[in-house]
């Protein structure tokens, strides 16, 4: 059987050879950590989106959205906090000229110690029978000697870290004898905090020139428009502002395809509320998201909150959704108890009041907030790698299919002529333009009809009609379902009414 890692692999490459995800640039080589979205990827994550900003606005009365620039005022940065403390800690392999995330390496290292006693454990459950594995992993003295390991190392990278303890952080890395993977030395630079935003210049001549960053979130575009929007808006406390739009993180580590990207798209809302009402909101929102999540129609067992212990300086509570991606459970989205944080930073930085007058209260205040926060292209990853599969066939051929959600699917429909002559084609050209109103169709023409039935397994097209001589004596047509890839005969004036059982976000969304 393959494993995880072998699936991801060929997930990727389908995604390429579909259209889906191509590397940017590639015919330079690519450009790492960036990625161009296809004809068939494109449309995913277009729905995606939509479905994102139809739930979060639409379907709410209290929330507006925004399309706020990605160049903001430099001192944007200074506010939030990003300009000072946005950093990752880096170091050098000197031989190799490699540069590492200092936490990721000694993450790495953690993850090989316990990998050995995953190992030892899986020996002993072989051994054993029946086998108390919890008693095995406080007993075992080899199992004990490497967890203590474990323990001493996230204690000394915690403490370093709170501390801003760079020459600590090094020396672990010492003390573990991490080696270069490239290099294999030991030789290494000290450790030194790495801004993560981008950088650039704005004006036209040099010396006039101010430096300004390319948003690392979309979030602060809504706290500075929060009274622009409040009052011209007439929008009465609890309300929310949502915005979808890119983002720039220069990440040094940047692995696992669009899991982590130097650019992506963000899709986050900030809900401002009363102070001292933020948990219930909080909770509520928690609730709100996940059910979001769920109506993907996944395996409930593939999500799960993770919620924080140690929280950011700004926040009194915050939890990811994780997800169950082929390489283990990952942050998918983030809700976050922002107090009233960056709107006082804000007044603080700008000179600006940004308060709300309440009128039931009769009194004036900086508003908390609740944010939720998911970037699109983790959520086009955890769609697309939980709806590929290499499905073996009863006739002992295989198929290659993307179970998307039908609702979410690039191509709904696809209208297939089963012979280029006899008015088949002209026929299948007006029930393309019937649908392609409600429905991105596609119209295919060449090859058999069973290879057009697999390219659409492929690109996760949940109905393929077929237009036979049949259809022209009494307009009806076969429609084939992909996931049970049964075909029923039905008369064409049904087709809108079938597709949009399956296929038609609202549906989704009335369910939400
Ligand atoms: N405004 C809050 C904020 O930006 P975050 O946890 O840094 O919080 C929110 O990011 C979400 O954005 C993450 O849960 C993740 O889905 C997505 N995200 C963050 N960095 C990313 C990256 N480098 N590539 C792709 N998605 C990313």
């Amino acid at each position: 059987m393959a494993n995880q890692d072998d699936i991801f692999k060929n997930t990727i490459s389908h995604s390429k050879e579909y259209g889906f995800i191509f590397q940017s640039s590639e015919i330079y080589d690519g450009l790492s950590a960036v990625y161009d979205y296809g004809q068939a990827g494109v449309e995913l994550k277009k729905n995606i989106r939509d479905f994102w900003w139809k739930s979060m606005v639409q379907m709410h009365q209290n929330i507006v959205g925004i399309d706020a620039a990605i160049f903001m005022h430099p001192t944007t940065w200074k506010a939030s906090g990003h300009a000072d403390a946005f950093n990752d800690p880096l170091i050098d392999n000197k031989d190799s000229k490699k540069r590492y995330r200092a936490d990721v390496l000694i993450e790495e290292h953690v993850a090989k110690i316990e990998a050995k006693i995953n190992k030892e454990v899986a020996k002993a459950k072989e051994r054993f029978n029946p086998f108390d594995e919890t008693m095995f992993r406080s007993t075992n003295a080899r199992v004990l000697e490497n967890q203590k390991k474990i323990d001493e190392i996230n204690t000394r990278f915690k403490n370093a870290m709170e501390k801003n303890n760079l020459a600590e952080v090094k020396q672990i890395i010492v003390d573990c004898e991490i080696a270069c993977p490239i290099s294999g030395s030991r030789n290494w630079t000290d450790v030194r905090q790495f801004n993560l935003m981008f950088s650039t210049s704005m004006g036209s001549v040099s010396e006039d020139a101010s430096v300004i960053y390319l948003r690392p979130e979309t979030a602060q575009g809504i706290f500075v428009n929060f009274l622009n929007v409040q009052k011209t808006g007439r929008m009465k406390i609890p309300f929310g502002i949502a915005q979808t739009g890119k983002a720039f993180r220069n990440e040094i580590v940047a692995r696992q395809f669009i899991f982590r990207m130097r650019e992506f798209e963000q899709m986050e809302m900030q809900f401002f509320v009363r102070p001292g009402t933020e948990m219930e909101w909080y909770n509520s929102w928690k609730q709100t998201r996940m059910n979001w999540h769920k109506a993907m129609g996944f395996s409930e067992s593939k999500y799960r909150f993770h919620d924080h212990i140690k929280l950011a300086h700004y926040a009194n509570a915050a939890c990811d959704i994780e997800f169950e991606f082929p390489f283990g459970f990952k942050e998918l989205e983030g809700i976050h108890s922002r107090t009233d944080f960056d709107l006082k930073q804000h007044e603080q930085f700008s000179g600006k009041k940004l308060q709300y007058f309440d009128s039931e209260l009769n009194q004036s205040y900086v508003p908390y907030v609740v944010e939720t926060s998911i970037g699109l292209d983790r959520m086009f990853l955890a769609i697309l790698a939980s709806s590929y599969k290499n499905e073996k066939l009863e006739d002992g051929t295989e198929r290659v299919v993307l179970n998307i959600p039908p609702f979410l699917a690039p191509v709904k429909v696809a209208v297939l002529p089963l012979v280029n002559k006899d008015g088949l084609p002209e026929k299948a050209n007006e029930i393309f333009s019937q649908l392609k109103f409600d429905y991105v169709c596609q119209m295919e023409e060449k090859d058999s009809i069973g290879k057009r039935y697999r390219r659409h397994d492929a690109i996760g097209t949940p109905y393929c009609i077929t237009v036979d001589h049949q259809t022209i004596q009494d307009n009806t047509v076969t429609i084939r379902e992909r996931d049970t890839m049964k075909q029923e005969r039905i008369v064409i004036n049904q087709l809108a009414t079938i597709v949009s059982e399956k296929a038609s976000m609202n549906n989704v969304l009335k369910k939400l």
